[in-house]
């Protein structure tokens, strides 16, 4: 009996972990033959991502030469709403005898029973879970799917590592190499057809800043839009406020006339200030939750709104932070937000003290305020 993988996602774009996960499927299910088929998207979507052709045509730079991998146009021809069930539908009709494999992710698992019809997705397929390194919540997930639809699940061996297309896009973004995370042939096509280069406050931050700060901020947008997807923030708002929370930092504030500072702010704070006023005039920024997130993301202050928080502890815990520490407060803070945060606070202020660096009255009132959160 043919044994059919159906691999789907939005792809956009298609990177190096996709095809690594790709291969060990096919190798771990002895697998004839995989399907990897990107998602339509309704063109309002598609703002600063890739259009259904750019994402297909990179799929099929990624998989060139692979003779058990076909991309496949079903759901991007069906240009509506893509309904898993009605893929599987169709690769049922065209595979009568076949054995076939429903590819999920954990982060999809959790929501899996939400699809329309996943009965009809569970009865004609073997549902296979793909995890990747650092996922949580993969056990309770798919025990709550096994259990409602009275199926097993099997649980890949390779676990993958974390790219997520969402680093790709802000890297290309802010004009970083994104060669780390696709092959070669989609970089190209990213260059070569103008890929992902965001929107205007992307492109200014990209000629503002020098590539480590660049590196530094694509590590707090990414790990802010991960923490906000988790707590149900705006996405919009914490990728704007992420992007801009250090504009300033190499630019002088005696050069804007205009820019009021007090005379105690301490110069390593300067920054949030006048970070906050050229994103306000220069660049039009009138949403004032994401001024106020910008204005305090290195000190903090009291009764701050949850993009605020975010943009504090994201700053703090970003993938290319070193310090000693770090990786205790990232736990507290993946274990529960606010009373990560409120450690987070905490730890800052240890940290100016024993380093005899000036503490700006704001960063004492957080962590006064918020000390009460920690469990
Ligand atoms: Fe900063
Ligand atoms: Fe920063």
């Amino acid at each position: 009996m043919k044994r059919v993988g159906i691999f789907g996602g939005s792809f956009d774009p298609v990177h190096k972990e996709h095809f690594n996960m790709a291969k060990s499927v096919i190798n771990e299910l002895n697998l004839d033959l995989l399907y990897v088929i990107p998602t339509y998207k309704a063109p309002h979507k598609k703002g600063a991502y890739a259009s259904d052709k750019d994402r297909f045509n990179m799929l099929l730079e990624c998989f060139k030469g692979e003779q058990k991998i076909c991309i496949s146009p079903f759901e991007i021809e069906s240009e509506g709403v893509s309904f898993s069930y009605l893929t599987v539908t169709h690769f049922k009709n065209l595979y009568k005898d076949a054995e076939l494999f429903f590819l999920v992710g954990s982060d999809m698992l959790s929501s899996f029973l939400t699809w329309k019809n996943p009965e009809i997705i569970a009865k004609n397929t073997k549902l296979v879970l793909i995890s990747r390194s650092g996922e949580s919540g993969d056990l309770q997930a798919l025990k709550t799917v096994e259990t409602a639809l009275n199926i097993k699940v099997k649980k890949l061996e390779y676990v993958g590592k974390n790219i997520s297309s969402t680093q790709i896009r802000v890297y290309a973004g802010l004009g970083l190499d994104v060669g780390d995370f696709v092959f070669d042939g989609v970089k190209n096509y990213i260059k070569e057809n103008n890929l992902y280069c965001g929107n205007y406050l992307y492109s200014y931050v990209s000629k503002a800043l020098p590539e480590k700060r660049k590196i530094h901020t694509a590590g707090v947008i990414i790990t802010a839009l991960k923490l906000a997807k988790k707590l149900g923030a705006n996405l919009e708002k914490v990728e704007t406020c992420a992007l801009l929370h250090d504009i300033a930092k190499y630019l002088d504030a005696s050069n804007y006339p205009n820019f009021k500072l007090d005379s105690d702010v301490p110069k390593a704070i300067e920054h949030q200030f006048l970070g906050a006023y050229i994103a306000k005039t220069e660049l039009k920024i009138d949403d004032e939750e994401i001024l106020d997130a910008i204005r305090y993301h290195s000190t903090g202050k009291k009764d701050m709104s949850l993009i605020s928080k975010i943009l504090y502890v994201a700053d703090l815990i970003e993938p290319n932070r070193k310090y000693e520490g770090v990786e205790l407060l990232r736990q507290k803070i993946e274990e529960n937000f606010n009373s990560g945060f409120a450690f987070a606070t905490q730890e800052v202020l240890k940290f100016l003290e024993k380093n005899g660096q000036p503490i700006y009255y704001l960063a004492n009132e957080v962590a006064n305020y918020y000390k009460g959160d920690i469990i």
